[in-house]
Parts: structure tokens; sequence; C-alpha cells
């Protein structure tokens, strides 16, 4: 584990189109306090892996953290050649979205929409099941547009002996907007055999250690936006210039990246501002938002950096709405 002060293991949940290696590099290069990272969800599109999902996990682009590509399929054969794909690359540890709530996807019995088909479950696990050298996670809701519907779906786990289950507590239909269901959670807690990992609205090293002691018998807890929010959010004396490099570290990244133009680039870094320092004041704000071109953006983001103490005081109440790629 860790040693990040909180004394459970610490998981980075996947956001599609934010946590790109380049992010997991760049936390896990200048803060970390994290034991793994949860890799944005791979698929298969007109018959083939999306090729810039294969770049997101291949090795070289990870090196030295601890990643967990994750997949999204309702269809057997589309998960098998995901997984194929990933043990090609070395992948011995896989998880599996129940979770998406991204209604093109979730509509197509994907992510959280496959938590009303049981059926559909049964077949995908039994297939991946097959796979022999895998260990698989999962990755949930509580159901689609019931908060009971995990219950149909918890004896299904016996098909593949996930190394854990990690539990967003709403109903996908919920999106990210209302509370979180904590008592289908510990109901879901009591009646696992398997371990559960808890996953929502954690923005503080307090409101892990809380949701610790709350449900002691959780194996790990994951942070999604928190940590998008502040990524230094496990070192307690974290200081400005550690997050200016961090920034740094995301535009060279982005840089390689994109390699599609300076607007692209800018637009992309102005996108990680709707999440990232959310304390950073309006002017600041929308002098970022206003830029064109890098040199500007550059100046707009260095005069936020400066004020980083203060943009730290904020933390986002719920995530943005889930996009489906970047
Ligand atoms: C923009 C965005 C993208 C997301 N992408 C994924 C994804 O690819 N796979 C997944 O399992 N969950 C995804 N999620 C859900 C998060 O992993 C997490 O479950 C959710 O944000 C709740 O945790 P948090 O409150 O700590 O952010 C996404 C969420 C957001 C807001």
């Amino acid at each position: 584990m860790n040693d990040n002060n909180v004394k459970i293991p610490v998981l980075a949940a996947p956001l599609q189109g934010v946590t790109d290696n380049v992010w997991r590099m760049a936390q896990h290069d200048v803060f970390g306090g994290v034991d793994a990272y949860y890799a944005p969800f791979m698929r298969v599109e007109h018959g083939e892996i999306r090729r810039k999902d294969l770049r997101d996990v291949s090795p070289e682009r990870n090196a030295g953290l601890t990643l967990i590509p994750q997949i999204l399929a309702c269809q057997p054969d589309h998960a098998l050649m995901m997984v194929e794909a990933l043990e090609q690359m070395g992948y011995r540890r896989i998880d599996i979205n129940l979770g998406c709530p991204f209604p093109p996807i979730a509509l197509h019995r994907k992510g959280s929409g496959m938590m009303a088909h049981p059926d559909l479950v049964e077949e995908l696990f039994k297939a991946l099941a097959a796979v022999g050298d895998v260990d698989y996670s999962v990755k949930m809701r509580l159901g689609w547009d019931k908060n009971d519907q995990w219950r149909d779906v918890l004896p299904l786990m016996d098909l593949i002996h996930p190394c854990h289950i990690a539990v967003h507590p709403r109903t996908g239909k919920q999106q990210y907007k209302g509370e979180l269901d904590t008592e289908q959670f510990e109901a879901l807690l009591a009646a696992s055999a398997w371990p559960v990992v808890y996953n929502g609205g954690l923005r503080s090293v307090e409101e892990i250690k809380e949701v610790k002691h709350r449900y002691p018998s959780i194996a790990a807890v994951m942070v999604g936006s928190g940590l998008v929010a502040n990524p230094g959010m496990f070192v307690p004396d974290a200081r400005p210039e550690d997050y200016r490099r961090f920034h740094d570290l995301l535009v060279d990244g982005y840089t390689e990246l994109l390699n599609g133009g300076e607007a692209q680039l800018v637009r992309h870094l102005q996108d990680i501002w709707q999440t990232f320092l959310p304390g950073t004041g309006r002017k600041l704000f929308k002098a970022i938002r206003k830029s064109r071109t890098l040199e500007q953006y550059e100046t707009a983001a260095a005069a936020a950096l400066a004020d980083v103490e203060n943009a730290l005081t904020a933390l986002p109440d719920e995530p943005a709405e889930e996009q489906p790629a970047l």
C-alpha cells in the first residue's frame, strides 16, 4: 500500500477524456499517493478496438505505474477481442465496466445499461471466465434505472471471481446527480462475498478516512473527480511549483499526443481547467477560456497557477457530465 496517509489502498478512477496516460504519468511523477490507476474504458468500434484506446494503455506510455485497463462491451466477442489484445500487451488484470451512465452507451445495454439485463452480464462473464490467465475486477452502479438491480448481478460475480467490485452508489439513470445511496451501498457491502471498493464524491484525505471509518470492511477507495480537481490530494505539503510542474507535464504531453495544431491543444488545455483547480478565480479562468493561441494560454495559466493556494480551497460537489471520449 502507498504511504498516502489514509491507511487504505487508493485507486485512481477512470475518467474518459481526462485521466489518460498524460494525466496519469504527470500525477504519478509529481504527486503520487495512488496505489493503482484505472484506465478509461476501451471499446470496439466498427469491428476494431479504437486505436487511441490501445495507445493509451501501451506499457511504454505508462511506465512505472500500476495500470488496470478497463473494457466496455456487452457482446462477448468484442470483450474477448479486447482481453486478447491486452493480454498480448502483458496485462493480467482487467476491469469490466458496468457503470458508464452516458445514455448513448447505456441505452445500447453497455456500461450501467447492462445492470438491467443480468442475462447479458451472465453471457459476458461466462465468456470472460473462459480466458485462463486474467484476473478481473468490476466497476458498477447500483443499477440502471432501479437502485436494487445489483441484487441480480451480484450472484453472477461467482462466474469471474473478481478481485473486487468498485461501486458508485447511484443508478446509471441518475448519472452524477442526486444523493449517493448509502443504504443500498451498505446492503451490497453486506451481501457481497467479494471485496468491495467505495467510489463516489471523495474530495480529501479526511473524507476518505471518514468513509473507511463508516465502512470498515471496504477493500479500497476509488477517487475520481476529487483527484482531478486536486492531483496533489495526497501530498499535504504540495507547493505551487509542484502544480506548475504537473501542468507543464500536461502541456508537454498533450503537445506530443495531439500533434494536431495549436488550436486543438489550446482547446484541450482549456477543457482541463473545467475540473482542475476549481477555485480558480473567475477573472483568471475567463482569461484561460478566452485565449486563442498557446502563448495567450500560457500567460493566463501562469497567472492562475500563481494563485494555486486560493484555487485549492473550492472543490466541486459533483463531477461534470461524463463524455464518451475526447
Ligand atoms: C468525465 C467522466 C468520465 C468518466 N469515464 C469513466 C470511464 O471511462 N470508466 C468508468 O468506469 N467510469 C468513468 N467515469 C466515472 C468515474 O470513474 C467515477 O465513477 C465517478 O466520477 C464517481 O467518482 P468521483 O465522485 O470520485 O468522481 C467517468 C466520470 C466522468 C465525470
